[in-house]
């Protein structure tokens, strides 16, 4: 279950709200230092199950921008669900620390962290989305198109946890969004359900096929992942041989709009020349930045004991 103040999928949010969040993420951009003291002596818990370079680094340096700490649990600390349940760490993490962000495999895993503690749970990314790389995609998108609605997106590869943000937050800002996968390889089908839904409301789109061109043909952005996600490595070779007709080359591109830019959400797998994709990786700093103060503002920062202690005893 989702609290107000979780930031577990796009999906959770109105339109408003999401582009409230890309706004104040420009702001703090523009003037980072105006936030220096934001979330002065918070503390976020970084739970990492999975691998990580941009959300472990953008979270760390994040917090510590706005005036707080964070600590880092690697899967070997905390060993979630073997060593100790969820409901006990949710338990234990909510008496120490401000805010969660947890990167993890099953999608419920992350679903429970939040329903079981009482601060705010971040998603840093699970088997079923990538909320916060979504956020910094349109954020880049807007930065370099100077709009969102309207944009058409065309992701080519993998219906995945990027794919599946993707199409939440562009439904959300009223972008037209392709998703182009090999048979058997599109998104799940009530993730596409919803994005439909939603930009039907925002004059936006979301639209599966399995014709790459299509996708491609007058795009403003060209969007790709890796074709094997982590957790996937037994199913490389197999993968390798389905996306080959999907890979992102020339051939592709030229279909797209000529002043048309490449994303990726690295890490990539392959030498090739993108755009702007380490601006995209700088803005989840921007976007994060603004995730974790609208959710840790309003958690307060434990009484120190010796205060307490001394009340206690005049
Ligand atoms: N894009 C992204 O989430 O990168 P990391 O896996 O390095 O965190
Ligand atoms: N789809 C990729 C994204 C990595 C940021 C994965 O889950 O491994």
């Amino acid at each position: 279950m989702t609290k107000p103040n979780d930031f577990l999928s796009i999906k959770d949010f109105t339109p408003q709200q999401i582009r409230r969040f890309l706004h104040l993420a420009s702001a703090i951009k523009l003037q980072s230092q105006a936030y220096a003291e934001a979330l002065k002596g918070k503390t976020l818990a970084l739970i990492f199950e999975k691998p990580s370079l941009r959300t472990r680094v953008t979270f760390d340096v994040g917090i510590h921008q706005l005036g707080g700490f964070s600590l880092y649990l690697s899967p070997a600390e905390i060993n979630l669900g073997k060593r100790e349940s969820v409901y006990d760490v949710a338990k234990n993490l909510e008496r120490m620390v401000q805010g969660i962000m947890i990167r993890t495999f099953a999608h419920e895993i992350m679903a429970k962290m939040a329903e079981y503690a009482s601060i705010p749970v971040i998603n840093g990314l699970t088997d079923y989305s990538h909320p916060c790389q979504a956020m910094a995609d349109f954020l880049t998108i807007f930065e370099v198109k100077s709009r969102l609605r309207g944009v058409k997106v065309a992701f080519i590869g993998d219906g995945n946890n990027v794919a599946h943000s993707l199409m939440f937050a562009g439904a959300q800002v009223g972008a037209h969004v392709w998703v182009a996968t090999p048979p058997g390889y599109e998104p799940n089908a009530d993730a596409v359900r919803w994005a439909e839904k939603r930009a039907l409301e925002t004059s936006g789109s979301c639209t599966v096929t399995n014709d790459a061109v299509a996708a491609a043909t007058g795009a403003d952005v060209i969007y790709t992942d890796v074709w094997a996600s982590m957790g996937q490595e037994a199913e490389i070779a197999q993968r390798r041989k389905a996306f080959a007709p999907f890979q992102v080359n020339d051939g592709l591109v030229g279909r797209a709009r000529p002043e048309a830019v490449f994303l990726h959400c690295l890490p990539a797998h392959r030498g090739e020349e993108v755009s702007v994709v380490f601006q995209q990786a700088e803005n989840r700093l921007h976007v994060q930045k603004a995730i974790m103060l609208e959710l840790m503002k309003e958690v307060g920062v434990g009484v120190s004991t010796d205060l307490e202690l001394q009340a206690a005893e005049n």
